[in-house]
């Protein structure tokens, strides 16, 4: 029905970002958060508390939270800001006393390969890893979002089997996560295998309302993977303006699908999504100037140039 809400995940400023080789200047993010704080996005991902010599390109995250405490962004309704935390280091910075952050996420990986390249240790040291993380945050009022990676296949490790993606989502969500969003991190789902793996999730007794899809759009397929996720009565689904991104530590990851892309689809059968596709399209534009890349939505640049 035309009433029924669909809820994005903005990660450019974190996912879209964090790929980039050269240093994106302090000020660009900031501004990127500003702007699309003001196209009717409700969940903004601004950063994320890593290893500087792992993703540099995150290193200023600490004054990304100090900013959006000090100057926030007056839109009409509620954001939320969350930054990614691997660990105990990562969450004392977005617990900063001052202007601790409202919500984090944790990010654990369906596959060995990829938790070893991506958190320097295996699958179950990262959920060891992780659990004070969650406990901590919850006990400080902070909410807390999981991602599990490699929900599909893994450049490392090959095919995921469903039944380890039901495994990770189960304990991120025993672990007091209100969300576990499917990161197909290098873009290899199709309608088929999208379906397959939300299907065993649903199957095994996950609450659909707790499923976000994250699909990179490496082979072009995103959109379909996120109307597959639709089809399977999923509401939260995780993009990119502008298609910006990547992993750093994923062989062959690209942008994320775009969330002017999402947004017209989504509008067309008929969901709300809040946001103002134009407006979010001119950020896109501005964006890609900004940083030297191509618009990777097809959406954005056809309806500006109408
Ligand atoms: P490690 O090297 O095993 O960690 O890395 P360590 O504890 O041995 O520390 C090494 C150094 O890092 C030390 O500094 C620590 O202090 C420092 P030194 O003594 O050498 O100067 N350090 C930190 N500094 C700042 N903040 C911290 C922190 N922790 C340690 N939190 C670690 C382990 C987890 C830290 C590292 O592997 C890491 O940072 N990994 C993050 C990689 C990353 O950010 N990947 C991209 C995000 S995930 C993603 O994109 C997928 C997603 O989009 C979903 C999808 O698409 O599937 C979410
Ligand atoms: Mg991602």
């Amino acid at each position: 029905s035309s009433t029924e809400h669909v809820k994005i995940v903005e990660v450019g400023p974190r996912d879209g970002l964090q790929n980039e080789k050269t240093i994106v200047p302090l000020s660009t993010k900031i501004s990127l958060i500003e702007r699309l704080s003001h196209t009717g996005l409700s969940v903004i991902e601004a950063g994320s508390f890593v290893a500087p010599k792992w993703v540099p390109q995150m290193a200023d995250s600490s004054s990304i939270l100090a900013h959006l405490a000090k100057h926030p962004p007056q839109p009409s309704q509620h954001i939320s800001y969350p930054f990614l935390v691997p660990n105990i280091k990562g969450l004392d910075a977005a617990l900063d006393p001052s202007h601790p952050a409202s919500e984090i996420a944790i990010f654990a990986s369906a596959s060995e390969g990829f938790s070893q390249r991506n958190l320097n240790c295996s699958v179950d040291e990262s959920l060891a890893r992780f659990a004070p993380v969650v406990s901590r945050a919850l006990d400080a009022g902070v909410k807390v979002r999981g991602y599990v990676s490699m929900v599909i296949a893994c450049p490392y490790s090959g095919p995921t089997p469903p039944a380890a993606v039901v495994d990770i989502t189960r304990k991120l969500l025993d672990m007091g996560c209100y969300e576990v969003s499917l990161g197909d991190t290098t873009g290899v789902g199709t309608p088929h295998t999208v379906d397959v793996l939300i299907k065993a999730l649903v199957a095994a007794g996950i609450p659909v309302d707790k499923l976000a899809c994250h699909f990179h759009d490496t082979y072009g397929q995103a959109i379909v993977n996120c109307m597959v996720g639709l089809a399977n009565g999923v509401r939260v689904f995780d993009s990119s303006v502008a298609g910006l991104g990547g992993c750093p530590y994923a062989k062959g990851a690209t942008g994320n699908v775009a969330t002017e892309d999402l947004v017209y689809f989504l509008h067309s059968v008929g969901m709300n999504t809040g946001v103002d596709l134009e407006r979010l399209s001119e950020v896109g534009a501005w964006i890609s100037d900004s940083i030297g890349r191509k618009n990777n939505s097809k959406v954005g640049p056809a309806l500006l140039a109408k």
